[in-house]
């Protein structure tokens, strides 16, 4: 008869004591306090989710960035940062094409996986579920997984190699995105060539540095930051087997954007010319408090400063010819290279933790859940653009935002799903007249069609040209879908 005892290290009791004896070790015992009223699975949940926080990361955290605030959070002396010009000069023609030749070249020989962090909570969207599954297509009401699924199935076609997409989710929203992409299929592509994994999670401290419980039996918990998809990459397996594969290159990109490149041969084959270990496409900012990171130099390094934390007089500082001092934005559209991450990430841990004070849901000592209107917590996370001061030659691409930029963050307005479709719709009349397609367009210029372009079709203005061989007529308010 197999009987589990108190004393096995797998039984509960045992786990109960162990974590215990840890939790008052850090003065954290307080989590354990609604035991006694808790179920056998509710146990076992409060127990897990103790047992999957990583100490010695926290530890010397809790006095440092939760109790007090980090001195190095907030830098001075900033200085702009140098960028590649979109506008290429003359000077730069001979460098850029070899780069695109570079570019075809890395991708031809399977050296660039895409990675899309997936793992963010969607607060602001408002959207249940994850945000990939958002329908943001103008005509065929494509998710934002499918639009980036399929651009990989075209890549693919393209080169004619088998290319990686690795996804990272947080552990709220993992099951629901791998059952989305496995009901459809993949929309495409080879399941073993999809890899999803899930993000850590941090606890939420109150402003004493207790951890704070969300529940009797859960744990205020939060992602670690898209820093975090580094550490999952490692921790997944993911690094090692790009490694054995011979992928060289990750091409990094948020879950929001509907006009990002993944694989453009300009910015990977400069990457590797220049030397890069970690690269990031940036554009000019639309005002001086647009909500992006703020590019800029600091003692000869790369940093990136969140619009939050920038100061409002760089913000609005002007150069002698009356331009914008800190101009540079910041698009979360980075390639990063495997050996960089397996010495930042793997060998040590080196991004930098962020505090950040936030509103939580949490359980106070007579039992009850209380919401409060003002922030009561402090949240961890670590951001990847934390790691462009730690790479060696970090090169900077300047891009036309029209081109490759509109994220969807906002349920309205500003950043919206309407505005991401909007902004789709002018890139496709945009590529259509370089093919001498002639768009109808209202008084406004806005294009007076509803069009999209099927990535099997175009994935950018050159495509479309080699495309159309005899321009199509259209007509104002048609819709229009290209494949
Ligand atoms: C982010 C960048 C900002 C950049 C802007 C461009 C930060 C702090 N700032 O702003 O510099 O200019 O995008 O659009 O990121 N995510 C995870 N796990 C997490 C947190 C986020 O996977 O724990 C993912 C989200 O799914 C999303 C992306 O990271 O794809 C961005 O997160 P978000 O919190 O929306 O950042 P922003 O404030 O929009």
């Amino acid at each position: 008869m197999n009987r589990e005892s108190s004393s096995s290290p797998d039984s509960v009791e045992f786990r109960y004591r162990k974590c215990a004896e840890q939790l008052a070790s850090r003065g954290q015992d307080h989590v354990l306090r609604w035991w006694d009223d808790l179920g056998a699975p509710q146990r076992e949940h409060l127990l897990s989710e103790i047992d999957s926080i990583p100490w010695s990361h926290l530890d010397p955290l809790v006095e440092t960035h939760v109790c007090n605030r980090p001195q190095d959070q907030v830098l001075t002396d900033l200085e702009p940062a140098v960028v590649f010009p979109h506008q290429r000069h003359a000077d730069d023609a001979a460098l850029y094409r070899d780069a695109v030749v570079l570019g075809d070249e890395l991708i031809r020989a399977g050296k660039v996986a895409a990675f899309t962090v997936a793992g963010g909570q969607g607060t602001r969207l408002g959207f249940e579920g994850p945000k990939g599954a958002v329908t943001i297509t103008p005509v065929r009401e494509k998710t934002l997984f499918q639009l980036f699924a399929e651009t990989i199935v075209a890549v693919r076609k393209r080169y004619g190699v088998a290319i990686r997409w690795y996804i990272m989710t947080n552990p709220g929203n993992h099951r629901q995105t791998v059952g989305f992409l496995e009901d459809r299929d993949f929309f495409g592509l080879p399941s073993q060539d999809v890899v999803l994994f899930s993000q850590g999670m941090l606890p939420s401290f109150d402003l004493e540095g207790k951890i704070l419980l969300e529940d009797k039996h859960r744990l205020a918990l939060a992602p670690d930051g898209h820093g975090g998809s580094l550490k999952s990459l490692v921790a997944s397996g993911a690094l090692q087997e790009m490694a054995s594969l011979g992928i060289e290159i990750i091409s990094y990109f948020q879950v929001d954007n509907p006009l990002v490149k993944p694989f453009d041969p300009l910015f990977i084959g400069l990457h590797a010319k220049t030397g890069s270990e970690m690269s990031a496409k940036v554009a000019s900012k639309v005002d001086d408090l647009e909500r992006v990171g703020n590019v800029c130099m600091h003692e000869g390094r790369v940093v990136v400063i969140e619009y939050s934390d920038f100061p409002d007089d760089l913000a609005h500082a002007k150069g002698s010819d009356g331009s914008r001092m800190f101009d540079v934005g910041n698009l979360a559209i980075h390639l990063l290279n495997v050996g960089f991450v397996d010495r930042i990430i793997a060998r040590k841990f080196e991004l930098p933790y962020r505090r950040a004070e936030k509103t939580v849901t949490w359980v106070d000592e007579n039992g009850f859940q209380r919401t409060p209107r003002a922030p009561n917590a402090i949240k961890l996370e670590t951001f990847v653009f934390d790691a462009l001061p730690l790479a060696k030659n970090p090169l900077l691409l300047e891009i036309d935002r029209a081109e490759e930029f509109s994220p969807v963050k906002n349920a309205k307005g500003v950043d919206s799903v309407e505005s991401a479709i909007r902004d789709q719709i002018r890139r496709a009349a945009h590529w259509l007249e370089g093919a001498r397609v002639s768009v109808p367009r209202k008084p406004d210029g806005e294009p007076d069609v509803i069009i999209e372009i099927a990535p099997s079709y175009a994935r950018n203005a050159d495509d479309v040209r080699r495309r159309v061989t005899r321009p199509p007529e259209l007509y104002s308010g048609e819709t229009i879908y290209i494949s």
